[in-house]
């Protein structure tokens, strides 16, 4: 579904929208556009809060890292990966999880 448009989230950016009634990250990163739930697999933190660099994002409740691009843990305390989600664009629209 579409979710946002071309132009809307800056590059190192991110916007949370809902895909059914679970919130998703919507990240910029300088080579494309990049979504996973947005809540952390360790205790439920907003990961879009959170601080993004590069490709990674620190989770800002208790600094746990993610790869955005691929939902892998980078650092502790979660172990788990962040589900992610494949995103178009088409025209000026972005769409996430499509069927
Ligand atoms: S909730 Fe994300 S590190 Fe604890």
């Amino acid at each position: 579904m579409t979710v946002a448009r071309v132009g809307e989230i800056p590059v190192g950016g991110v916007k949370v929208v809902r895909l059914e009634d679970q919130p998703v990250a919507l990240f910029h990163l300088e080579d494309g556009y990049y979504a996973m739930d947005d809540l952390c697999t360790h205790d439920g933190g907003p990961l879009a809060e959170g601080t993004l660099e590069g490709a990674v994002i620190e989770c800002p409740r208790h600094g746990a890292r993610f790869d955005v691009r691929s939902g892998a843990v980078l650092g502790l305390p979660a172990t788990a990966p962040v589900p992610t989600y494949q995103v178009r664009i088409e025209g000026d629209e972005i769409q996430v999880g499509w069927a």
